[in-house]
């Protein structure tokens, strides 16, 4: 009896203690805000709770969100600004000032759980800030252990790009310019303070880049048939997105550190985008965040080949459709509500919902490349001042771009600052797509496969 009772005590603590160190796999949600239409913060926190989200990710520290998500279950992950990593590293008080401004007011009653210096810094060029990140990241975890505050991990998030191979994933190795010089010290950072490696994945990119190599499926988590075997380590994988997150595991390993846990900061599908975007659709979409959701989500934990049974926490890329978001279409796309509230999809974060209750998706038109035509043209609704300078713009550039628009020129009539932008837009895009020049003009152009011209005045075009 009485040893009965001890070994219960032993287990009942031996319970408490993993449980006290496990993650949840709980899946949260991105609030960007990047939109001029969006719903506001408390009516924002209803929506993400009706999504089952259990977990919210915003890009700064806004007073009214982090007010709004006060007394609710939601754990919350804040992130100082980019623009002031190198001010904090070169004067530690004002990261003690920024934690003290920002984190101290709302907690407990606010969960903040995950502090993220800076935004994909790595995958931007000022190398300055490189090199401050890590003592500002630092400086911020000083700050909050000074204050006590010992729940919050402290992190980073990055993109793939921080990687220079991923292929096959035991190949992962860190690009040259960062490896020793930032990653090594970030690592040793995330090891000593338990804290996580947060990575935004996307397996749209690498898919999207080369749809012939890659099939659709396996970038969706759909396939049933394909399996790609790195001949190294004789990891079998059935899935893109696990060959993605692999490759940083293997990278970590590579410098010495192969317990770092991944969080997986951002992942998503677009819904929409541009008439030369592949594979952009509801339909992806949902398909994608439903698989991942219902990966992330299964009890026990799947983890990865490299990692099985190891829980991925994350966050699903995004709350909104945002329509301020500059970039092709996509970047507008990643909602999965519209900014007016309702789903673009339907979708349980929780994991919960058994596929089949789910209402029929609309089918894919846009899985192969467009072939054909494309022309640039005025959005509607756009902004007229804003537009006038944006035909000012587009003329100074490229070669000849405006002539036919010029006074007695064959495009010049209708005179109307519309029509003149359209052609303008047109006339840009044209000599400018092939070197990365995009039919977006900050949301005052848009992609259109009905052909604009009128009357003797051709306007010109992208074929694809
Ligand atoms: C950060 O430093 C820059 C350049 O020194 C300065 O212009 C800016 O005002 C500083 N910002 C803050 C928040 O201290
Ligand atoms: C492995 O990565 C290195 C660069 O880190 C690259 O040069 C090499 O081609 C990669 N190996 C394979 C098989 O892709
Ligand atoms: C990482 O952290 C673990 C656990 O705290 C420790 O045992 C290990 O030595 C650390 N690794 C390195 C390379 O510092
Ligand atoms: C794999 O499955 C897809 C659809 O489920 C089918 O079209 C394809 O023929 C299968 N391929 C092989 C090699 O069995
Ligand atoms: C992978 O499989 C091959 C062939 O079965 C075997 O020779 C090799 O030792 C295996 N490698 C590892 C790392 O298990
Ligand atoms: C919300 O916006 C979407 C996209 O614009 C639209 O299809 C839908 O009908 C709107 N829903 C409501 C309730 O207004
Ligand atoms: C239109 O654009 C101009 C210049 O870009 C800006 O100053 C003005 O506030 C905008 N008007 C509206 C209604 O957004
Ligand atoms: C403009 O013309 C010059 C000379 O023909 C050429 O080198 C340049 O690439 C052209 N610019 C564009 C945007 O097509």
């Amino acid at each position: 009896m009485k040893t009965g009772l001890a070994s219960l005590l032993v287990a009942f603590f031996l319970l408490l203690s993993v449980a006290g160190a496990e993650i949840s796999s709980k899946v949260g949600v991105c609030y960007g805000q990047l939109g001029n239409n969006l719903p506001s913060p408390s009516q924002s926190v209803k929506l993400i709770q009706s999504l089952k989200a259990k977990r919210v990710k915003i890009y700064d520290a806004n007073p009214e969100i982090l007010k709004s998500l006060k007394n609710t279950d939601i754990q919350v992950s804040i992130m100082v600004p980019n623009e002031i990593i190198n001010n904090i590293s070169a004067t530690p008080s004002l990261g003690d000032q920024w934690v003290r401004n920002n984190v101290l007011p709302y907690i407990p009653e606010t969960k903040i759980r995950y502090l993220l210096v800076g935004n994909e810094i790595l995958s931007l060029p000022d190398k300055l800030t490189w090199s401050n990140l890590v003592p500002a990241m630092r400086i911020i975890k000083n700050s909050l252990r000074a204050h006590g505050v010992r729940k919050v991990k402290v992190g980073t998030p990055l993109a793939m790009d921080v990687l220079q191979s991923s292929f096959p994933p035991s190949n992962g190795t860190f690009r040259s310019d960062v490896s020793d010089s930032v990653m090594r010290p970030m690592l040793q950072f995330l090891n000593r303070t338990k804290s996580f490696f947060f990575l935004d994945v996307y397996t749209f990119f690498p898919w999207s880049s080369e749809p012939t190599n890659i099939k659709l499926d396996y970038a969706l988590l759909e396939a049933k048939n394909i399996t790609y075997t790195d001949p190294i380590t004789n990891l079998t994988y059935t899935n893109l997105f696990d060959q993605m997150v692999d490759a940083v595991i293997f990278a970590m390993k590579r410098l010495g550190y192969p317990n770092i846990r991944v969080f997986i900061a951002e992942t998503g599908w677009p819904n929409g985008g541009d008439y030369d975007q592949i594979g952009v659709n509801i339909y992806n979409a949902a398909t994608y965040n439903r698989n991942i959701v219902r990966k992330l989500t299964t009890k026990p934990a799947i983890g990865t080949p490299a990692r099985p049974g190891w829980v991925l926490p994350s966050f699903i890329f995004a709350l909104y459709n945002e329509n301020q978001k500059p970039g092709p279409g996509t970047e507008r796309h990643f909602g999965l509500l519209y900014p007016n509230g309702s789903n673009v999809y339907e979708i349980d974060l929780s994991g919960i919902e058994p596929e089949k209750e789910y209402e029929p998706l609309p089918k894919p038109t846009n899985n192969e490349p467009y072939k054909g035509k494309i022309w640039c043209v005025v959005a509607k609704g756009a902004n007229r001042t804003a537009l006038a300078s944006a035909l000012s713009y587009a003329c100074s550039q490229g070669n000849g771009t405006c002539n036919p628009i010029q006074p007695g020129k064959h495009c010049s009539k209708p005179d109307s600052l519309v029509w003149h932008a359209s052609y303008a837009f047109s006339s840009y895009w044209s000599q400018f797509k092939k070197i990365g020049g995009t039919c977006y003009f900050d949301g005052l152009a848009t992609q259109t496969i009905k052909d604009p011209s009128y009357g003797s005045c051709q306007f010109p075009s992208v074929t694809l």
